[in-house]
């Protein structure tokens, strides 16, 4: 059991902590907006995220978990450990901005009366933690304190939607560490989230910092590649889901993150590819794939609104659009960088009519777009007003629509932006089908088998 402390109460911030609490550990959270301490006293988490709220009442009430609004309280319980998790959003020439990662570094100089390990969890650029033990150190010089710590560097791999399972049992969980002691603590932390037999991998911090960078360009290459490789489908008439059933066999390839649609958004791959870039830069290592990847994601939403232009010859002034899906991916609110976001804008701006909804995130997006945008209660409720639908997220929801329902549709159209549906079912109730890479998927009744073998399947059944 340790004392730790949590700067942040966000996605990253409050997931940890409940899941430190869980493990027995008497965790203080620090967050500075007063609006998130109250919910969160309540037993109310600020946003969604399954699972989370189950825990966080759970450790309240067992007094694992104590949420205040300013560092000192927090360091005045003395933690031993003390988790840095702020955000660390994209400036305007794209690299991250730190003044969070600063200011939380300067507070806890200025605080700090024990020695304790500061443990960076937001994603920095490498040098981070360096210029972060500079910050503290400079605090506690200027109160002639003598008190020592370590700064660490544990970038974190949790994903919305699933974060809660991610960190209870991690793939992996990187350190970066300079010393023995900062070794020892995050092993000891960590060691209760390792029995299903995941690593804890130790490395320098340098290392750390940039593994979590590496990580995230590279899944966002994997999307870049197939988006654009659907492009060159719809092109050269191949269907892109057959393309990826095929390539996903090669176990040197794999399956994950190869679905093509409308790009990526969230608060994480589009910010972290930027940083990416600009840390080439600063550098002089220019990083040029990497700019590549972000620029056919920013392009692939263009293309979705070209294809639904070219239906509509055009012209799609006062046209009533549907839209399912809003949040940046299924089981979360966070619209950070929502693709739904710049494709309303553009819709809005060519005089298309948006009539959307969201099973979580409506409020969020109704925050952003006001009364422009009109927000339906239910799914069904946005098919009978439009003349088209455009799907935009595929929750659990949309996929298992009763296909027959969008008959309803005026202009018997679905502009389908993460492939969610089987062409051949639209066709079958009259609908045409826009699709992302599968303009030429067979809608003819072939059952061809997919592999010959022993696990012969048809690809329709991968
Ligand atoms: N969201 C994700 O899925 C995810 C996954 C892995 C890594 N990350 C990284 O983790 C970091 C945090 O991400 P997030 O999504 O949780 O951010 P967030 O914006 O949801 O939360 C950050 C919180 O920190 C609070 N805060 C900032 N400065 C503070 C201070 N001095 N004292 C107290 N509270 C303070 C803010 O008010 C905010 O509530 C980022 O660097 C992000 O890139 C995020």
């Amino acid at each position: 059991m340790k004392k730790i402390a949590v700067i942040g109460a966000g996605y990253v911030g409050l997931v940890t902590a409940a899941c430190l609490a869980q493990k027995n550990n008497i965790v203080t959270v620090i967050e500075r907006d007063l609006q998130k301490i109250t919910s969160l006293l309540n037993g109310k988490v600020p946003f969604y995220e399954p699972g989370l709220d189950h825990l966080i009442i759970s450790a309240i009430q067992t007094k694992h978990l104590i949420f205040v609004n300013n560092i000192t309280q927090a360091l005045d319980d003395e933690p031993e450990v003390i988790f840095s998790c702020v955000g660390t959003p994209s400036q305007e020439d794209g690299s991250a901005d730190l003044s969070y990662v600063w200011n939380a570094a300067i507070e806890i100089g200025q605080s700090l009366k024990n020695y304790a390990l500061i443990i960076n969890k937001s994603t920095v650029p490498v040098g981070t933690a360096q210029q972060v033990k500079k910050l503290i150190q400079a605090e506690l010089d200027k109160r002639q304190s003598s008190v020592n710590f370590s700064v660490a560097s544990n970038p974190e791999f949790l994903k919305e939607g699933d974060a809660v399972n991610d960190f209870l049992m991690p793939d992996r969980i990187i350190v970066g560490v300079d010393c023995e002691r900062a070794q020892r603590l995050l092993t000891d932390l960590y060691y209760p989230f390792l029995s299903h037999g995941a690593p804890l991998v130790s490395m320098s911090i340098a290392s750390a910092e940039l593994t979590k960078y590496a990580s995230n360009a590279m899944l966002a290459t994997r999307i870049s590649f197939m988006n654009q490789m659907a492009l060159l489908a719809d092109a050269l008439g191949a269907d892109i889901n057959e393309v990826k059933k095929g390539m996903a066999l090669d176990k040197r390839i794999g399956g994950a993150f190869l679905n093509a649609g409308i790009g990526y958004g969230g608060s994480c791959f589009p910010k972290d590819v930027k940083a990416l870039v600009l840390m080439g830069t600063s550098t002089g290592q220019r990083m040029s794939l990497v700019e590549e990847v972000d620029r056919v994601n920013e392009l692939q939403k263009q293309a979705f609104i070209s294809r639904i232009l070219k239906h509509y010859n055009n012209t799609i002034a006062n046209k009533k659009i549907g839209i399912w899906g809003l949040a940046f991916k299924p089981e979360t609110d966070d619209i950070r960088c929502a693709p739904a976001i710049d494709i309303i804008n553009k819709l809005l701006s060519l005089g298309a009519h948006v009539i959307a909804y969201d099973p979580v995130a409506m409020s969020n997006m109704q925050a952003l777009f006001k009364n422009a945008v009109t927000f339906t209660q239910t799914a069904d409720d946005v098919l009978k007003q439009v003349d088209c639908l455009v799907v935009l997220t595929e929750w659990q929801e949309f996929l298992h629509v009763d296909f027959e329902k969008f008959t309803v549709l005026k202009d018997n159209v679905v502009f389908d932006g993460r492939n969610c549906y089987p062409p051949e079912q639209l066709a079958h109730y009259g609908i045409t089908h826009v699709t992302m890479g599968r303009q030429h998927a067979s809608c003819a009744e072939v059952n061809r088998p997919f592999a010959i073998g022993s696990k012969a399947v048809t690809a329709s059944a991968m």
